[in-house]
């Protein structure tokens, strides 16, 4: 197992793997409360027995063949408004990397869902610890699927599924690692604009006509993007719709 990471400057400098642990997620927060708050620490495992989702979801992930694990950033000045730009820049990391290493066109369903072909490779889930109007710990946790065959979803996929060959996931946790440090560089130099400008060029959806679901009913819209605080934007006929994640489903 790496003891630490080369090729980043400082994400990845404190790393340790767990065989297994329920979450990645859970067991960093436990770290970071208990004082060990380290930017960059890096927590990785070959299985998660309580892998958590977005909106309450659970995660699943065949043991020993995929990438799950969790960094942690304290970006000290962005403010609790600015934090979705977390999930964006976690989600073009890994969009980088799978098109820069495996040649796959990879794809964001809001809002951060990694696609290749229309199916899900990979899911983020950041957490926040935060202080006052500031984000005080970001806790970022990626689940990619590398070398599983098969699932029981028919909407998942892996990189192994679409390339026909395993990876070594170590060498491509750190590679996403270190993309993921040339994002937080980006966010912490606020190049708020370029990073939107490329979350947009990545976002599925985005000025197509599709059908979703929200607390009234099924509707079609248009994704136009998202609004200052992260929430999405769906023009209708006759308006113009912000949902939070819980808030709408995405159908076809
Ligand atoms: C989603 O798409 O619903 C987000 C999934 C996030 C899964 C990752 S796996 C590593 C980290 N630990 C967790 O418990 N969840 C995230």
């Amino acid at each position: 197992m790496h003891k630490y990471f080369a090729k980043p400057l400082f994400l990845g400098k404190k790393i340790e793997f767990l065989p297994e642990c329920h979450s990645t997620n859970e067991e960093l927060l436990t770290r970071v409360r208990n004082g060990d708050d380290q930017e960059g620490f890096i927590l990785y495992t070959d299985h998660q027995t309580k892998g958590k989702g977005q909106r309450g979801n659970v995660w699943l992930s065949e043991s020993g063949q995929n990438l799950l694990f969790s960094v942690l950033l304290r970006p000290k000045k962005l403010q609790v408004k600015q934090s979705h730009f977390l999930n964006l820049i976690a989600g073009l990391a890994v969009c980088h990397v799978l098109e820069q290493h495996f040649d796959l066109h990879a794809e964001l369903k809001w809002p951060n869902d990694v696609y290749v072909n229309d199916l899900k490779i990979a899911g983020i889930l950041v957490e926040t610890i935060l202080e006052g109007s500031s984000v005080d710990d970001a806790i970022i946790g990626i689940g990619l699927n590398v070398n599983q065959s098969h699932f029981a979803l028919p909407t998942a996929t892996s990189i192994k599924q679409l390339v026909g060959k395993p990876t070594d996931r170590e060498e491509l946790l750190e590679t996403i690692i270190s993309t993921l440090e040339a994002q937080y560089l980006f966010l912490k130099s606020e190049a708020f604009d370029k990073i939107l400008s490329a979350y947009y060029g990545r976002m599925r959806w985005r000025g197509e006509i599709h059908q979703f679901r929200d607390s009234e009913g099924v509707f079609d819209g248009e994704i136009i993007g998202i609004d200052d605080t992260g929430r999405l934007l769906v023009k209708t006929s006759h308006a113009l719709k912000r949902f939070d994640v819980k808030q709408i489903e995405f159908l076809h």
